[in-house]
């Protein structure tokens, strides 16, 4: 297919989590369709559009803010004759579809997650009267991704990439006590092999070498074998590890309990699957994690660690934690602060619990919020030392860089370890593309740094290079 001349512009800004940054970018391949080349500022763009986050109320109240602001850049244009069409998608458009409508006049379109591969008509039929698309037909929105990733990305003129997403999974099933997923991702449907390992085919023929699969309850991912058998996420990394030029593989995010004897295995046996490994527990204390309806132990969460890290010694392990859950005393909150230490993570992301409309929790009497800070800052320190002693761990270790763009300073340029944290060393930017055995040398706060070591697992001619 001819993509048109680009004659309009879009700028989309993405909130919250990886699966939203995948959906951009279906997005802005949707919008290429029909003749949208993306643009980093609102300023020139025809199309704003908003991809949100509904996770906590900070995250969906930024959008209304924004909103604020594209209003004022709406009139500023129309005052010069120019007509800008601003669209809301993710999850907020999802769950307050009809409140955006009411409260924000200069919303043009409100889009859900499920809806981006008909962006070109709705974007047009917006421009006749504001539209709302909400409905929830997830096999529906795989059957457009498999078209909509099937162009070569590079035909939409994007810069080369060494490192993408991958999504292989949307929903959940889990109805953890605090979380709106269930409610604006619906239910758990996993994208087919075949259809996720034409698209990982496509991602290394354009010259990426590191997949991460996406999903927000990843690891509960099932398709069938080639010989009708039941395939886990463990057997699918086993497949995707067989595409030549893709070298390493990642996944995110997972629920404990859906970690499977097939997928521990494969860190154990499978080298392109980096050690590393985002596994949230939430809080430490076995009180809270029933409250929270996160249907496992503290007990049964490390022994789940113990077993994979039995199977890949050295692997990095991230987690998510919610301080201040309803009815958290100041001994469960000490069991969280435990639990950082006795898991020793290499990262963490925490956070204040948030009430969200229509979860269990919200209903629930609600810690006040000056002890919910008080017990994030103190949590954070737990959290930060713990990073701290992980990343000193690596220095004079050697570590596979998979260098993606250069540094902020001249002559660096910075990749990826193993453990997902950023490497900086001084080298060539032709070097950016290749994985290189370096020696890592001292350890910052968030990233690592490291020389250059002998050796190379070179950068593979890109498709245009190689059919040229
Ligand atoms: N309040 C605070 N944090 C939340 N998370 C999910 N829902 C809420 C909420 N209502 C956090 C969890 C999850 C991460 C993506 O966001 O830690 O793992
Ligand atoms: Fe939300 Fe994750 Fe719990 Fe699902 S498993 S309800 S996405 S926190």
């Amino acid at each position: 297919m001819k993509t048109p001349d680009p004659t309009r512009k879009v700028h989309i800004r993405t909130y919250g989590c990886q699966m939203n940054v995948y959906d951009s970018e279906r997005m802005a391949d949707a919008l290429a369709v029909a003749g949208y080349a993306p643009v980093d500022s609102p300023e020139s763009a025809d199309l704003i559009l908003l991809n949100t986050c509904h996770i906590r109320e900070k995250a969906a109240e930024k959008v209304y803010s924004e909103i604020g602001r594209l209003r004022a850049l709406k009139i500023r244009a129309a005052a010069e004759g120019r007509s800008v069409t601003i669209g809301v998608a993710g999850c907020v458009a999802q769950a307050e579809g009809d409140e955006i409508m009411r409260r924000a006049p200069a919303v043009d379109l409100v889009v859900g997650p499920q809806s981006y591969q008909r962006l070109p008509d709705l974007v047009a039929a917006a421009g006749r009267g504001r539209v709302v698309a909400t409905d929830f037909a997830v096999a529906e929105k795989f059957d457009a991704l498999d078209r909509m990733t099937a162009r070569p990305r590079a035909a939409l003129g994007a810069t080369p990439r060494y490192a993408a997403f991958l999504t292989v999974q949307e929903g959940c099933d889990k109805f953890c006590a605090f979380c709106v997923v269930p409610y604006t991702r619906g239910a758990e449907v996993s994208r087919p092999v075949a259809a996720i390992v034409a698209e990982a085919t496509r991602l290394a023929a354009e010259g990426v070498r590191e997949v991460t699969l996406l999903g927000q309850n990843v690891n509960a991912w099932r398709g069938e074998g080639p010989d009708g058998n039941d395939l886990g996420l463990g057997r699918l990394l086993f497949r995707l590890a067989e595409i030549p030029g893709i070298d390493r593989l990642r996944y995110t995010t997972s629920h404990p309990n859906d970690m499977d004897d097939a997928l521990i295995a494969a860190h154990r046996d499978l080298d392109a699957l980096m050690p590393y490994l985002h596994l949230p527990v939430q809080s430490g204390s076995d009180r809270i994690l029933a409250a929270m309806n996160r249907r496992h132990r503290r007990a049964d969460y490390l022994h789940t660690i113990d077993r994979i890290r039995a199977a890949r010694p050295g692997l990095a392990l991230a987690g998510d934690f919610i301080v201040g859950f309803p009815g958290e005393t100041e001994e469960d909150f000490a069991d969280s602060l435990r639990i950082v230490d006795e898991v020793g993570y290499a990262s963490a992301f925490s956070f204040k619990y948030s009430p969200r409309p229509g979860t269990p929790a919200a209903a629930m009497e609600q810690v006040p919020e000056p002890v919910m800070a008080g017990r994030l800052a103190r949590l954070q320190a737990a959290i930060n030392a713990s990073q701290a002693r992980f990343n000193a761990s690596r220095v004079g270790e050697p570590a596979e860089v998979l260098f993606e763009r250069t540094g902020r300073h001249p002559g660096q340029i910075v990749g990826r370890s193993p453990w997902l944290s950023p490497v900086q060393v001084d080298g060539d930017p032709a070097l950016i593309g290749s994985i290189r055995p370096v020696t890592i040398t001292a350890a910052g706060p968030n990233s690592l740094f490291g020389t250059l070591a002998g050796g190379v697992r070179g950068p593979r001619p890109l498709m245009a290079e190689a059919a040229a």
